[in-house]
């Protein structure tokens, strides 16, 4: 961490207290820290200890009081390689969610063009506050990395999940940030994500439970790496923000195969993740089907496997990555798949896995690659299982390069 710029933002929690020794062990890596507080933290940590610990100036107030000088922080925005808030209190991060800029830390975050790492610290019930996930999800839909709170004791006396994670793992995390942030940079990795919708009328549709999750969480930690992301996103809920990334968004399956012949080219990387409809019905009806007979047959056609079209197209420098979503004999199919469709590596999920596949938050994963060396992996987060695949991709694809 050498000669990084760390601008650490500190909200006004008991867990302040902690940010002195978080400081001395960024310093002890020759990183450089500025700091900027909200006036509540100044109850928690005095500007003092935190100004002669990062030996520079600690940024409060938009003014000084006493000579008028203003701050500006649209350049103490610009100047850091990470935006570090910690702790990050509920009420700083709801404000932080919706734009709010009354204070120096809020106001510096809204014009902050650097990567933004949060590390959250409240009581278990706080936390576990629908607000609070929902403005979590919301800072990390903007790119914002989040540093989940762990479980433990609180200052209340309570025992729960709230608590902020320790220095010493924060210092981690941004060493690990910092190693992999241009891993992938000059390379663009096209993505497909979530599930495809085939019209039967104006109206109504044949769709899956897909959420999208899985591939947006993929698309996030590429960028984090430094990668230009192309997601090609059906119909989801998900909302992702970052300046190296163009979402399209797309309907039909034929719709999605006509973003990804457009941009496969141009790609490095390819990893398909949508649910794409194998099949589509063969009219769509221009008026909205009436409800006049007893049953109604809709005869339905193949889909083009997109999947199948970037196998075929693939120069030898790409490396493309499917999935393989199945019921029975996961393995088996997977293996077929990664033939068939001239994959680099499959990833396979059996719905027989409690917590795997389609629209939960969780899934569990087994990747297999063209040698049929199989990696297994434990059930875990969406975004954990997205971390396990690009750091899959990474290590094969560097192979594969050279
Ligand atoms: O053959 P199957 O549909 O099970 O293969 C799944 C893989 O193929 C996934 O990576 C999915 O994104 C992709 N696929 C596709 N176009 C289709 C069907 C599947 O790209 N029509």
């Amino acid at each position: 961490m050498k000669g990084k710029r760390i601008l650490l933002g500190i909200s006004g929690g008991i867990a302040a207290y902690k940010i002195a020794f978080l400081i001395r062990l960024l310093k002890k890596q020759g990183a450089e820290v500025k700091c900027i507080m909200t006036p509540a933290s100044s109850d928690f940590i005095t500007p003092l200890t935190v100004a002669t610990l990062t030996e520079n100036p600690v940024y409060i107030d938009f003014w000084n009081k006493q000579n008028g000088q203003w701050t500006n922080h649209v350049d103490l925005g610009m100047w850091p390689d990470v935006f570090l808030i910690a702790p990050l209190t509920a009420n700083t991060l709801s404000k932080l969610a919706n734009g709010f800029c009354d204070n120096l830390l809020t106001a510096t975050y809204l014009s902050a063009k650097c990567p933004v790492v949060v590390s959250p610290a409240m009581d278990l019930d706080m936390y576990a506050h629908k607000s609070t996930e929902i403005n979590l999800d919301k800072l990390a839909s903007f790119g914002v990395k989040v540093l989940p709170a762990e479980f433990g004791e609180l200052a209340s006396g309570l025992v729960g999940k709230g608590r902020m994670i320790e220095p010493e793992k924060i210092v981690e995390f941004l060493q690990c940030f910092f190693e992999k942030q241009h891993q992938f940079s000059s390379k663009q990795v096209l993505i497909t994500a979530g599930p495809t919708y085939e019209y039967i009328d104006p109206v109504r549709f044949i769709g899956n439970f897909s959420s999208g999750k899985m591939g947006y969480e993929i698309a996030k930690e590429f960028l984090d790496r430094g990668a230009k992301v192309v997601l090609i996103s059906g119909p989801t809920n998900e909302i992702l923000i970052h300046p190296n990334l163009k979402i399209l968004n797309v309907t039909t399956a034929l719709d999605m195969l006509e973003k990804v012949q457009a941009n496969w080219n141009d790609s490095d990387i390819g990893v398909f993740s949508a649910a794409v409809a194998d099949y589509r019905p063969e009219v769509k009806e221009q008026v909205k089907i009436k409800k006049n007979e007893d049953s109604l047959s809709i005869k339905l056609i193949k889909n083009p496997d997109i999947l199948f079209w970037a196998g075929k197209n693939k120069k030898t420098n790409q490396y493309l990555v499917g999935f393989a979503l199945e019921t029975n004999d996961a393995l088996e199919y997977g293996r077929k798949k990664l033939k068939s469709k001239n994959l680099d590596a499959i990833i396979i999920n059996s719905l027989q896995d409690k917590g795997a596949g389609f629209a939960t938050n969780t899934n569990k994963i087994s990747i297999l690659d063209k040698e049929e060396n199989l990696s297994e992996y434990t059930l875990k987060p969406k975004s954990e299982v997205a971390l396990d695949v690009v750091n899959f991709v990474a290590e094969e694809y560097s192979k594969f390069l050279f």
